[in-house]
């Protein structure tokens, strides 16, 4: 028997029961890949700005751009939830929110994700208005790394600590059915996953999150011009591309 459909409500009640494996893709194979290999929750995050398009960062990741790799990955039909990401600059109102995420609907999401937490939490409960699932994120956050100045860790001081807890509560009420927890401090991310009803998928934040995220360049080494620190990567697969490949030209 075919193993159903993955939904938003499915992953929320994964909470204390099985550990959810996310990751990262951007077109239509790596998305019939990650669903043979099992993984509950694909998204197509904006971080397709730096491993895909070759930006130096996500925020100038456009709404198109989106809509783009939304269709090639949602071509495969996948039994997992296809997230995608709302880019910056692209949900300012909940108005303009609900315009952005109705045209990643319209190409292919199950869900969609933005950063943000209290202060965006008028803007879930819009979407959430018009049917659609919600996926928050939360800690640091990359569309805003150029006013951070960097990926820095979160929660290391207390006032950031009850600012994260204040966020993910206003998520979690304003009903999104997971968070990613990206790079917040590992005490911080146990307790707010011990906290929220809803399942916490951190990355970089420590082993005791309901579930992880990775982007999935990072997983496999096809980005292997930067490697974040808290990633172990499985395979060297651009060494190994290469090396097929200079063989193959030596060869002719
Ligand atoms: O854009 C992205 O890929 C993400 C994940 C890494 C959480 O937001």
């Amino acid at each position: 028997m075919q193993a159903p459909k993955v939904t938003a409500e499915a992953l929320r009640a994964m909470k204390g029961r099985a550990r959810i494996a996310a990751l990262t893709a951007y077109d239509y194979p790596t998305t019939r890949l990650l669903d043979e290999a099992g993984v509950p929750l694909v998204l197509v995050g904006d971080s397709l700005g730096m491993v895909v398009l070759g930006y130096p960062d996500t925020t100038s990741v456009t709404l198109a751009e989106m809509e783009h790799h939304t269709r090639a990955a949602a071509r495969a039909r996948p039994r997992a939830l296809l997230a995608a990401d709302l880019p910056a600059n692209t949900y300012r109102t909940p108005a303009e929110a609900v315009a952005s995420a109705r045209r990643l609907v319209a190409a292919g999401a199950e869900a969609v994700k933005a950063e943000g937490g209290v202060g965006i939490a008028d803007m879930v409960q819009a979407l959430r208005a018009e049917g659609m699932p919600f996926l928050g994120h939360i800690g640091m956050l990359p569309q805003h790394v150029r006013e951070e100045g960097g990926y820095h860790i979160k929660g290391r001081r207390e006032p950031e600590r009850r600012a994260l807890l204040a966020d993910a509560e206003a998520l979690a009420e304003a009903g999104a059915f997971a968070m990613v927890l990206e790079l917040v401090a590992p005490p911080v991310a146990a307790e707010i996953t011990r906290t929220v009803p809803i399942p916490t998928i951190g990355i970089g934040s420590g082993p005791d999150c309901d579930g992880q995220i990775l982007v999935i360049n990072d997983l496999v080494g096809t980005f292997p011009w930067f490697t974040p620190r808290f990633v172990q990567p499985r395979l060297n697969a651009f060494e190994q591309m290469r090396a097929a490949i200079v063989a193959w030209r030596e060869s002719l």
